[in-house]
């Protein structure tokens, strides 16, 4: 229809709009005529992230900035109510000259107030859909409370559970770490970032950080080239692949490079190889942090490092905010450079939406839904692991009339919650004892005695507790750590449970009641002494709100467990390391301990069902065959007891002989199916021979040599020979 003032065109009228605030123009286009009218400092001010509101974070100190500039690139956001984050957003909107959005990040690990199980124990669920549920819970709760951006998934491959932060990752396997971070940056991120129910993924930290010497937290990690790239970078290469947006970069120093200044691993390997066109942010305070690692005479000086090793955002170090213009001007850092990580910050929050629809808002009841209870119940269940239910077939408990309830987790729901617990609440929390009130309340009389602390010397509990053992027909035994003993910072010379606990089990082992020993933990546990004061042990992990019911279940036999570890347990702390994809000894029937077994107290994979399942001959539909060609490895599994159960088929390969020694064996596919009493399922590996035979060396290359092949499943072997 024709215009009053008779215009026809408004071309000109419509340029003065800038390109980038017109959601009908390409994001990358919008980018790119941002970044033309930035000026450095607006650029450079991309580039640093501060925090907002109180900081809920105890390891991490730093100069709060008190006046925040309406230019601030990001800021961590500890709050659950948008208001807060959307009064610093108009301010950024309204009061800068460009009105560029900040992004809001925050540390949502196992959920941000729906909170599941850690996530280790989600591992041990061999349910990646389930888990990708929970993370799109997650993310939904996230960005309704006013965070655009979890810094999570954690993947870094562990095997010292001294270390508190292997609570945090997906276990001791690369493939398996792999996996669960495909799936929980798809459940983050959704089908789009500027859904209003999304959030970016944050892969970290990168790289090599569960190599921590000693166990310890912030030290030093010896990373070979080999070992970076066959164990420390799947899960990294399948987070990117799956299309994380960010990564944050480690504290440790990798054999000398610190990962917060590695150009190798951040721009090398990530942009040069893998492609990865978001960004890096590093973990709080780790640019400023080069300077204690002796790499860095000054703040400047690490400032220069971290962003020329391709670093784009400095979090809460003021780094980049004191240097980086100074650096440019005496040409120690390139504008090219600076442009290239303002592009990859700008893209981000364009993918999100955040130029378009900045505010986040305020939707009632978006926590606890009755849904997302029914995940973390679920999630619960399928995390916990029957590690021992012995020839009196204790659990599930039948036909029970007086059960006692005992010790420090058993009336605790904070502890459930476990470490990085977000905005988790202790009265969300179904306990251990309220679990089986609810469970076997009905038919059976239940009695509480909390016996002892976690930790300590007080033994003034135990006679109640011992004198409710003994009014009891069953005793379950609810043993384990605090919350505050995993997670970062969080490192522990022995993984044995405190003194204290033992003595408990002790004492009412000597009664000669059934005891079932239940397990809250936040890494494997040294559990030699205890095995053998208890006929059942269930390890429950911190299993978030919904623990106590999921545990009841289980021990009811309502649930039938099928959780299997993903990490392995030590006999004893003295064995650490100890993993199952260990590489091959020259003589294996040497070199053993002389004053402890050398096996491990429970294997990666352990875990006991309530019915039994028998594993077939595994046939393949050839065993010779050429490089290009997919091969179907078969077995038959039958349920052969007489309750439903899931179970989970592990598959692994073997090299016998490569020209880089390759592990024992190495996990390459899983698979859980639930089969009715007496339902045989043939479950099926189709092996695509470059993605799962080959191999990697220390560049990187992958190969894939001629010979023998083992496939491996529930023990059984078929071997396959590559011909060409
Ligand atoms: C911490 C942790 C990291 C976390 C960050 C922000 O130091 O190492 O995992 O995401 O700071 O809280």
């Amino acid at each position: 229809m024709a215009r009053p003032d008779g215009i026809t065109d408004l071309s000109h009228i419509r340029a003065k709009a800038p390109l980038y605030k017109d959601k009908s123009v390409p994001a990358e286009i919008r980018v790119d005529n941002l970044l033309g009218l930035m000026t450095l400092d607006e650029k450079i001010m991309q580039l640093n992230q501060y925090t907002l509101g109180r900081n809920n974070n105890a390891n991490n100190v730093g100069e709060e900035v008190v006046n925040i500039p309406a230019e601030i690139g990001s800021l961590i956001y500890f709050d659950t109510d948008p208001a807060l984050r959307n009064a610093m957003q108009h301010r950024a909107m309204e009061e800068s000259r460009l009105g560029i959005p900040v992004i809001f990040g925050y540390d949502a690990i196992h959920g941000f107030r729906t909170v599941y199980p850690i996530s280790l124990a989600q591992a041990c669920s061999w349910n990646p859909v389930l888990v990708k549920k929970a993370c799109s819970v997650s993310a939904r709760e996230s960005r309704m409370s006013g965070v655009d951006w979890t810094f999570s998934p954690m993947i870094d491959v562990a095997r010292d559970p001294r270390w508190g932060r292997v609570a945090e990752g997906y276990g001791e396997d690369p493939y398996l770490n792999a996996v669960y971070c495909a799936a929980s940056v798809k459940g983050y991120q959704g089908k789009s970032l500027s859904d209003s129910t999304t959030v970016a993924a944050c892969l970290k930290h990168y790289v090599g950080y569960g190599a921590s010497e000693a166990g310890r937290d912030y030290v030093y990690t010896e990373v070979s080239p080999q070992t970076l790239w066959d164990t420390y970078l799947p899960p990294y290469e399948a987070g990117v692949k799956a299309g994380a947006a960010t990564l944050m970069s480690s504290f440790n120093d990798i054999s000398g490079v610190p990962g917060s200044a590695n150009p190798y691993t951040m721009t090398e390997i990530l942009k040069n190889r893998w492609r990865h066109d978001g960004f890096i942010v590093s973990d709080w305070g780790a640019i400023e942090q080069l300077k204690n690692q002796g790499l860095a005479a000054d703040k400047k000086e690490a400032a220069a490092r971290a962003l020329n090793a391709g670093l784009e955002m400095d979090m809460m170090s003021h780094a980049y905010d004191r240097h980086l213009a100074e650096l440019v001007a005496e040409g120690k850092v390139s504008e090219a450079t600076i442009d290239d990580a303002v592009r990859r910050v700008l893209r981000v929050k364009m993918r999100l939406g955040l130029f378009d629809n900045p505010y986040t808002p305020d939707v009632p009841d978006r926590f606890l839904r009755p849904a997302d209870l029914k995940i973390a119940s679920e999630l619960a269940a399928e995390s916990m692991v029957l590690l021992k239910n012995d020839s009196t077939l204790t659990l599930p408990l039948r036909n029970v009339r007086r059960i006692a309830v005992i010790g420090p987790l058993a009336d605790n729901g904070k502890d459930l919650l476990g470490n990085w617990l977000g905005h988790g609440q202790a009265e969300d929390v179904v306990t251990l004892r309220e679990g089986i009130a609810g469970e076997f309340g009905k038919d059976s009389e239940i009695r509480y005695a909390r016996g002892c602390a976690l930790d300590g010397h007080d033994r003034s509990g135990f006679k109640a507790a011992l004198d409710t053992a003994r009014w009891a027909d069953v005793v379950v035994l609810c043993l384990g750590e605090s919350l505050r003993w995993s997670g970062e910072n969080a490192s522990r010379s022995s993984i044995a449970l405190p003194a204290i606990q033992e003595q408990l089990a002790e004492e009412i082992s000597r009664l000669g009641k059934p005891v079932v020993l239940v397990l809250a933990n936040g890494r494997p546990l040294e559990l030699n002494r205890l095995e053998p004061l208890a006929n059942a042990i269930l390890e429950i992990w911190q299993p978030g709100i919904r623990g106590g019911e999921a545990m009841a279940g289980i021990l009811s036999g309502r649930i039938n467990p099928s959780g299997k570890l993903a990490i392995t347990f030590p006999w004893s702390t003295g064995q650490i390391p100890v993993y199952y994809n260990r590489r091959k000894s020259g003589r294996g029937h040497q070199g053993f301990y002389q004053d402890i077994t050398s096996e491990p107290m429970y294997p990666f994979g352990h875990g006991l069902s309530y019915t039994t399942f028998e594993y077939g001959e595994p046939t393949a539909s050839k065993t010779e065959f050429r490089r290009n060609e997919k091969i179907k490895v078969s077995v038959p599994v039958t349920n052969t007891g007489d309750m439903t159960g899931a179970e989970a088929v592990l598959w692994f390969i073997s090299d016998p002989y490569c020209s880089i020694t390759r592990p024992v064996r190495e996990l390459k596919h899983f698979e859980k199916k639930t089969l009715e009493p007496g339902e045989t399922a043939v479950m099926e590996f189709n092996i695509d021979p470059w993605r799962d035979l080959s191999y990697v060396d220390a560049d990187g290359k992958r190969f894939l040599e001629t010979g023998e092949y083992n496939v491996i499943v529930n023990g059984k072997k078929i071997s396959l020979k590559l011909t060409e």
